[in-house]
């Protein structure tokens, strides 16, 4: 192997082979295991969409049953979980509640049986379930509320509205929170899925890697866009500031939150589709006038920076629709890693098939041979 030269954010170096998803940021096509997104948001849900990307193949319908069946066996969470979170600072990100709850999961179910199925196909489930269950836990906790326990009667995204509202959601706000799952699935060699299979690599345990792929996934250049997003809208305030606002952001050298990608040079598939969905709820339930700023925001930034190929992204529509259904800001970054967590765990599987420690190289660019100096001559 020849030595490659380094390139910051490892920009165009594959880091695996992957049969998991496909990104062609060109033409602005995604797809999960060789379908297009687009046919999965009109017709599967995303327990569906899940084990397709795991198992690598639409399940029959008995198979989707029994995993439907498992997941809701394994909702709850428990009451240590509860208790610990209990004693998390009532102020603190949900991120942070998530990445140690996800975390303190691998104390209880501590075997690292990585050859043996069950074992593998339990920790599949137990992280699928149980992920939203600990998101509207700490939304209660966080209150001075006791959480609410899942009902076994409603679906994947209906029992998480349940469980953060009290009350059984309205059925098209639980279909459109479903559809945004699938949307945030999976995304190919991202920064989070990157973590995940380099935690993976050491062959720990499933808890580890979507706690650690959680931490990434926190960051404001990365998942955590869709909730600076809402707060840019809310800073812009009105359509006749968008331009300033653009002005200034540009002026400094800011960077406008919900735009660009390292892969894709036009709209990303998935902000398209959450558009829509954000017109349907706005058909459904009243308008939002930051819709009419988020447009404007698009406009003037596709007359600005779209010969540079930086368009809308995931994050972009993502929180007005999350906004529409009632879901607090700083919870829109804990939804997106409920849905990723499918992807994380395609990943693990594959990372575990042909599994190397992942050991880069880097360019060291430091002294040599200094001599040690005595702190009182510092
Ligand atoms: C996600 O990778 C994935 O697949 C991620 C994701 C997934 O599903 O997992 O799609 C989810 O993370 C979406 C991205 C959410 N982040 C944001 O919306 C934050 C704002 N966007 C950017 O910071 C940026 O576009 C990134 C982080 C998304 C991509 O970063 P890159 O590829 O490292 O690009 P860059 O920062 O080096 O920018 C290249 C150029 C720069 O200009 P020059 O220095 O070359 O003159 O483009 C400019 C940047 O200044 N640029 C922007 C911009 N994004 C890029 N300028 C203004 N606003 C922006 N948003």
């Amino acid at each position: 192997m020849t030595a490659c030269e380094f390139q910051p954010g490892l920009e165009g170096i594959p880091a695996a082979q992957s049969k998991v998803s496909f990104v062609d940021g060109q033409a602005g096509k995604l797809e999960y295991r060789g379908v297009p997104i687009e046919a999965l948001a009109e017709n599967s849900s995303f327990l569906e969409t899940a084990y397709l990307l795991i198992w690598g193949k639409f399940p029959r319908a008995d198979d989707l049953e029994i995993l439907q069946a498992e997941i809701t066996h394994h909702r709850r969470i428990k009451y240590r979980i509860r208790d610990m979170m209990k004693c998390f600072p009532e102020s603190g990100h949900p991120m942070d509640a998530l990445q140690a709850s996800a975390a303190a999961l691998g104390l209880f179910y501590s075997r690292r049986a990585l050859d043996d199925p069950s074992y593998i196909r339990g920790a599949v489930v137990r992280l699928l379930a149980k992920i939203p269950t600990m998101v509207a836990a700490f939304e209660h906790i966080r209150n001075g509320n006791d959480p609410v326990s899942p009902r076994d009667d409603l679906s994947y995204a209906a029992n998480f509205l349940y469980m953060l509202h009290e009350q059984e959601p309205d059925p098209l706000f639980a279909h459109i929170l479903d559809i945004c799952l699938i949307l945030h699935a999976e995304h190919t060699m991202n920064a989070s899925t990157f973590s995940a299979r380099v935690t993976a690599s050491t062959l720990t345990d499933p808890y580890a890697i979507i706690a650690s792929a959680v931490g990434t996934l926190a960051g404001p250049l990365h998942g955590g866009a869709n909730e600076e997003v809402i707060m840019m809208l809310d800073e812009i305030g009105t359509v006749e500031n968008v331009h300033p606002y653009l002005e200034e952001k540009l002026a400094t050298k800011s960077k406008i939150m919900g735009f660009g990608h390292r892969v894709y040079k036009v709209k990303d598939p998935r902000a398209k589709i959450l558009q829509k969905l954000a017109e349907q709820l706005f058909a459904h339930s009243g308008s939002d006038p930051a819709y009419e700023i988020a447009l404007e925001l698009e406009k003037a930034v596709a007359e600005k920076l779209g010969e540079r190929g930086i368009y809308p992204n995931v994050d972009f529509y993502s929180g007005l629709v999350y906004q529409k259904l009632g879901i607090p800001t700083d919870l829109f970054t804990p939804i997106f890693a409920i849905a990723r967590v499918a992807g994380w765990l395609a990943h693990w599987r594959e990372q575990l098939e042909t599994n190397r420690i992942y050991r880069p190289s880097q360019v060291y660019i430091g002294d040599h041979k200094l001599p040690y100096i005595p702190p009182d001559q510092r």
